[in-house]
């Protein structure tokens, strides 16, 4: 609310207030010229209070005191209003400025109209107490509060659910579990807007756009789930997916596509994770934060349907609810084919294989398998034991070793790098860890593999020693004393691969 609006209406105000004061101010005069007025045209004498007297010492007849007490009551009715006017203008005006200002500053939102009800009804009664006794000063008005018990209880019980409301709404604003604007969840009741708290209840704007509303004291005993209005509140969607489909290949297109989403907040990145493998595939929940609660039905349903789309153009299947019974036929011959040819094509890409012939090539091929790996997954553990070399066939890995407590990269691999040789020649334990840096496909090629093509390659031995010896130079710390000796002869490697592999 601008200022000048607060402005506008404090000079409305002091204009109005201004001209009822004044009126008031001047009421004892008119008042005076009244009586006088009548006391010369009956012949009356009439004292401040109005009480007559004729002056000859007679009482006046009937008439002339009709006449004067209707003169009389008529500039008390006028004093009355003229000041229950004031009292009103002045009630609205606080209220306007307390709802405006102190309120809003403290609260962030709309003064409820429950508070501004019960504020304004003692503040009517307060003035009512006020102006009634500055008239009557001698009717006690203190007993028709503390005097009538049975008036009391006649009002209590006919007021009983009409005052357990208005406690029970004085006890919900006191403790502001929500506000106008919010979206409540009431369990077996509804969900919507809160729209207005007033001494009565609370209504609320479903998303069927209908109107609940529910009394306070009713709303006093129920759970009530609330997403503050303005808050980055979370919402889950879930959809499932074929065993086949990749796991990280579905996060990063599902994510993708979920940001997209309007209403999606940019403030937090979507999070999609898989929440159960289920009978018929895999379980996932997107998890996203909302800019506008309200529109949670809409947001969901539209990521639903650009998950649809997404799963369409990346070749993702959904999971349907059935059971299937799954005959694994015997690979085809021209499969086997078709995979020894994309091995053999990989391993000739690897340069430590360089110097193999293509039947040699055919034999490792044979005897390597393909595995795929997890984003962060471990494929080799640093200090175990191992009969494997791994060549990269897509994705990525780091290669890492501890230092001081932290895991220090020290070098990546990609597409047709290879690791894992230094066990596996020479049968020591595996020298660093090495994580997929993502999704990773890798071809497992073991030791009984190799074996016959280091017999028949002298010279395969000598080349991947020396590769050995270079990592080994790497993988060892500033502080190691050894550091220094990075040209120690690549004798030791050769060596411990020709006593390993049994060769001469
Ligand atoms: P291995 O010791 O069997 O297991 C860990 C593997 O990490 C190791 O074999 C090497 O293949 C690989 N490795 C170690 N150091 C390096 C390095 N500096 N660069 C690349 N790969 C390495």
């Amino acid at each position: 609310m601008p200022n000048s609006e607060i402005q506008k209406k404090a000079i409305y105000f002091l204009v109005f207030a201004g001209v009822l004061s004044l009126i008031l101010a001047i009421l004892p005069s008119l008042e005076e010229i009244v009586r006088v007025t009548l006391m010369s045209r009956f012949g009356i004498l009439a004292d401040k209070k109005w009480v007559l007297a004729m002056a000859d010492g007679g009482k006046p007849d009937a008439m002339i005191e009709t006449l004067v007490s209707l003169a009389s009551n008529l500039l008390l009715i006028i004093k009355i209003v003229i000041g229950m006017a004031l009292v009103i203008a002045s009630v609205r005006f606080v209220l306007f400025l307390f709802s405006r200002t102190v309120y809003r500053n403290t609260t962030q939102g709309e003064a409820s109209s429950i508070i501004k009800t019960v504020l304004s009804i003692i503040i009517y009664i307060v003035a009512f107490f006020i102006i009634f006794q500055t008239h009557y000063p001698d009717v006690p008005l203190a007993p028709l509060f503390t005097g009538s018990t049975i008036l009391g209880i006649v009002v209590g019980l006919a007021l009983q659910d009409t005052l357990g409301n208005l406690f029970a709404g004085l006890a919900l604003q006191a403790d502001q579990p929500f506000q106008v604007g919010d979206v409540v969840i009431i369990s077996g009741r509804g969900e919507g807007v809160v729209e207005n708290v007033s001494w009565r209840g609370v209504s609320i704007r479903t998303f069927r756009n209908t109107l609940l509303v529910i009394s306070n004291s009713v709303l006093g005993k129920e759970t009530i789930e609330v997403a503050p209005k303005g808050n980055l509140n979370a919402r889950n969607v879930f959809f499932n997916t074929l065993y086949s489909n990749s796991p990280a290949h579905t996060i990063q297109v599902v994510r993708e596509a979920v940001r997209q989403v309007d209403n999606v907040s940019k403030k937090m990145r979507p999070v999609v994770r898989v929440r159960n493998l289920g009978d018929n595939g895999i379980d996932w929940e997107i998890k996203y934060w909302l800019d506008d609660f309200a529109k949670q039905h809409d947001t969901d349903a539209m990521i639903r349907q650009r998950v649809w789309y997404v799963f369409q153009r990346e070749g993702i299947d959904f999971a349907f609810p059935t059971r299937t019974i799954h005959v694994e036929p015997k690979p085809e011959e021209t499969d086997q084919i078709d995979r020894m040819y994309s091995i053999t094509e990989r391993l000739n890409r690897v340069s430590i294989f360089a110097p193999l012939c293509d039947e040699e090539i055919e034999r490792l091929a044979a005897a390597s398998t393909s595995r795929v790996y997890a984003p962060d997954e471990a494929i080799v553990r640093l200090g175990q034991e191992g009969s494997s070399m791994f060549v990269i066939i897509r994705g990525s890995v780091k290669v890492q070793i501890p230092e001081n407590n932290v895991e220090k990269t020290v070098n990546t691999l990609r597409e047709n790098d290879f690791f894992g040789e230094m066990c596996l020649l020479t049968g020591e334990p595996r020298t660093a860890n090495v994580i997929a840096d993502e999704e990773t496909e890798v071809l497992r090629i073991d030791k009984n593999g190799l074996k016959p093509i280091f017999e028949g390659n002298p010279s395969l031995v000598e080349s991947i020693s020396e590769l050995i010896e270079e990592r080994r130079v790497t993988l060892k710390s500033a502080d190691d004393p050894d550091h220094e000796n990075k040209n120690a002869p690549k004798k030791g490697a050769i060596r411990s691969i020709k006593k390993f592999f049994g060769l001469k």
